[in-house]
């Protein structure tokens, strides 16, 4: 069995090295030492070549090394030729990790202390119980629904907004465009984590910003092509909105002088929400390759049709 990682190449030493630990019999290349094309039956990559299926014809199945598989150019692809996106343990504990940190810190008005601080400013702001802050997630998939499990545990006031419904103890569910205005209206902190898709793609503007009650916060770890950059800063600036902590944008990284990298209501961080880790992303590849060769379903079978 012969498999081509193509992403970064520190961490593809990684897995080649976890990978001849646990499955020694498996051919590891890593781009651009590809061997012969046309023996490779997985690709595993971030950024794939163009023209997927000239460089291996006798592909098997396309995996994503990352949660997100909207990189691909579909329109190149065979429909039959399944595509998988990452999910594993490791990356979800990142994503965890970087939601709760940014919630508490919004919560507890931390970019206004920040601004304070350099102004030499010891000032109280007025706090309130986590249970009067509306803490809403838009997209409750896998991401979703496991940044939500600690919210719920510190009593924020949670809500999640997805395609269809879900029944999650302590969060209220609201479903598509339909309910959106009404998850809006009752949101506090909003957090993006759907995915990139035709509906979901300028998603962030000004028209939804303007739904929000006044001095709402966003987490934007979806996608960049989901923010309107120039919306959110005049949401900013006219304090429809109060603070947004940013990990994704469009282009990455930014340009030099983009108001973002100084705006004291922004926290900006490099696309690092959440990372895939290899040791549990090595396990979580050869169970799908397992489930493949044994004709199982695979876990995060992307589905054409819906665009994720
Ligand atoms: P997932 O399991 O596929 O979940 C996607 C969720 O979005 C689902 O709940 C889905 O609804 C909902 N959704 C999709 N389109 C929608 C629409 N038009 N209207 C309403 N809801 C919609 O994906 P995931 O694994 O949680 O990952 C989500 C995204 O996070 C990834 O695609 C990637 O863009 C981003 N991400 C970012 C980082 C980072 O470091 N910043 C890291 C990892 C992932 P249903 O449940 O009803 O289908
Ligand atoms: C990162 O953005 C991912 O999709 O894993």
């Amino acid at each position: 069995m012969n498999i081509v990682y193509k992403s970064t190449a520190s961490r593809g030493e990684l897995w080649a090295r976890l990978l001849a630990e646990l499955a020694p019999e498996i051919n590891f290349r890593q781009w651009p030492d590809i061997g012969n094309p046309l023996d490779v039956d997985y690709l595993v990559a971030w950024q794939p070549p163009e023209n997927i299926m000239q460089w291996f014809p006798n592909l098997k199945v396309l995996f994503s090394v990352g949660a997100g598989a909207d990189q691909f150019d579909y329109a190149s692809l065979p429909p039959e030729l399944p595509v998988v996106r990452m999910i594993e343990p490791g990356l979800t504990q990142g994503m965890v990790e970087y939601v709760t940190f940014a919630v508490l810190g919004l919560h507890r008005g931390m970019p206004r202390y920040l601004q304070q601080q350099r102004q030499q400013q010891w000032l109280e702001q007025p706090a309130k119980p986590a249970a009067q802050c509306r803490v809403g997630v838009m997209g409750v998939g896998t991401l979703g629904e496991a940044v939500l499990q600690p919210l719920v545990q510190f009593g924020y006031d949670c809500a999640g907004w997805s395609r269809t419904a879900k029944n999650l103890p302590g969060v209220q569910s609201y479903v598509g465009e339909a309910q959106l205005n009404a998850f809006l209206a009752r949101t506090d902190i909003l957090i993006c984590l759907l995915p990139l898709t035709d509906a979901t793609e300028g998603i962030l503007n000004a028209s939804l910003f303007a739904q929000l009650p006044p001095g709402a916060a966003l987490v934007q770890v979806g996608r960049g092509r989901q923010l309107n950059h120039q919306h959110l800063l005049e949401a900013l600036n006219q304090q429809q909105l109060s603070a947004a902590v940013i990990d994704v944008t469009q282009p990455e990284p930014l340009p030099e002088g983009h108001p973002f990298w100084r705006h004291p209501a922004i926290w900006l961080t490099p696309h690092i929400a959440s990372q895939t880790q290899p040791e549990s992303a090595v396990r979580a590849l050869l169970d799908n390759i397992r489930r493949f060769e044994n004709g199982e379903p695979m876990q995060g079978l992307v589905d054409r049709q819906r665009g994720y």
